[in-house]
């Protein structure tokens, strides 16, 4: 059998030339990273995940050179470049080539700072941006990616309580679609709110409604909505206080939303605190609404081993599982995000993998991930990426 297995793989591997399948796009992952040292440029990165190997396929600057995030739409990449120390930033819209490589087919300014983005509107037209450095928002209109054009420009005013940076401005971190696609949500890490906007699907246009105030000094971050029946919940990763905040939201008759908290733990899912240094980051929903993963920045609590055998310091991939009528979470697994400082990760389609980026680490891992039970399980490859990687998504 050995022999046999052994055959077959070497006609296969001389027949590979010769029949090369076309690249499989949920292969392809999308990469973004912070520049290290003076001079250098941040890149947006195409990895190949082919078995147990990740290999560069592509590497571009046409982003600029503080990529921060990217959403896709078809064969467009909308990346933002966060700008480091200018009063502006940039929104490109990337059309991704056959060959792979990227080109900017048109740009538009942002408030400083952008840090996430998201589609909106009929017809996937709109685009909502946070801008973190800037304190605001931006939307966009991408019904021509080869023409975006600025919708509205808001910088929030500095918050009257005075407080030591970052709390000292509005500090929008994230902007999140609700599910019925008639709000965007910001959470505010700066301000302590959850900004709310109720969003005109035909027109692409706004109007600010009221927001949820947490306890100051909360810093919620990023965060992630849950449709259960006719109940939708919300979580929210707090990066300043390193709490998972649970909601269920309240859809008003008069076209605003209320959000009740139902749950308040540590990242960890208890009461006990987390280590000093502790950051929180990024949190997700998995492909099947089932479970709920967050990134928890810098506690260097766990191992792990990378590919050439050295045993490193790895923070953890925090996953619950949400109980469905309740929303109410339970604790699954804290397990090695790959390496330190896991400001972003992604699943794919089946959620049979995740994939890890290791910003302190300049370290992209990927790992399977049982669809079933919520958990992470082995390293099924890793690459170095040049660089700091901020942001990683598997092509959809
Ligand atoms: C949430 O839990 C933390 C940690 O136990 C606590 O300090 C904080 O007061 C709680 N916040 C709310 C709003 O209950
Ligand atoms: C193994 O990989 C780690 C992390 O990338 C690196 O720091 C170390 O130098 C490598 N060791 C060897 C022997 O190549």
């Amino acid at each position: 059998m050995r022999t046999a297995h052994a055959i077959a793989v070497g006609l296969s591997a001389g027949f590979r030339l010769a029949t090369a399948a076309p690249v499989s796009p949920s292969d392809l992952l999308y990469v973004t990273t912070y520049p290290i040292g003076d001079g250098a440029t941040g890149k947006v990165v195409t990895l190949k995940l082919d078995q147990s190997t990740l290999k560069t396929v592509a590497n571009s600057d046409s982003c600029g050179p503080y990529p921060s995030w990217l959403t896709q739409a078809k064969d467009i990449l909308y990346c933002v470049n966060e700008a480091w120390g200018g009063d502006k930033g940039d929104l490109h819209a990337l059309k991704i080539a056959d060959d792979l490589s990227l080109t900017s087919l048109s740009t538009g300014k942002t408030v400083g700072g952008p840090v996430s983005t998201t589609i909106y509107g009929k017809g996937g037209r709109g685009l909502a941006i946070a801008d973190y450095a800037g304190g605001g928002i931006d939307t966009y209109s991408i019904e021509n990616p080869k023409a975006i054009t600025p919708i509205t420009f808001e910088v929030f005013p500095a918050n009257a309580d005075a407080r030591p940076s970052p709390q000292e401005q509005a500090r929008p971190h994230e902007a999140i679609l609700d599910p019925t696609g008639d709000f965007l949500v910001f959470p505010d890490l700066g301000s302590d709110l959850l900004r709310v906007l109720r969003v005109d699907k035909e027109t692409l246009a706004y109007t600010t409604t009221p927001s949820y105030e947490f306890a100051r000094g909360t810093g919620p971050r990023h965060a992630a909505f849950f449709k259960s029946g006719t109940q939708t919940y919300l979580y929210v990763v707090c990066e300043l206080s390193n709490l998972l905040q649970g909601f269920s939201v309240a859809y008003n008759s008069d076209k605003t939303l209320t959000f009740n908290r139902l749950s308040n733990t540590t990242t960890n899912g208890g009461t006990y605190a987390v280590p000093a240094g502790t950051s929180a980051a990024e949190i997700t929903l998995s492909p099947d609404s089932k479970f709920l993963t967050l990134s928890s920045r810098n506690e260097k609590s766990l191992q792990y081993t990378v590919a050439n055998g050295t045993v490193v310091p790895s923070d953890p991939l925090i996953t619950f599982s949400i109980d469905a009528a309740s929303g109410a979470l339970t604790h699954v697994q804290t397990a090695p995000a790959g390496g330190v400082n896991p400001r972003h990760f992604s699943f794919n389609k089946d959620g049979s993998l995740v994939a890890s980026a290791l910003q302190s680490d300049g370290r992209v891992v990927v790992f399977e991930r049982d669809a079933a039970t919520g958990k992470i399980g082995k390293a099924v490859a890793e690459a170095n990426v040049a660089g700091m990687p901020n942001f990683v998504i598997f092509k959809e």
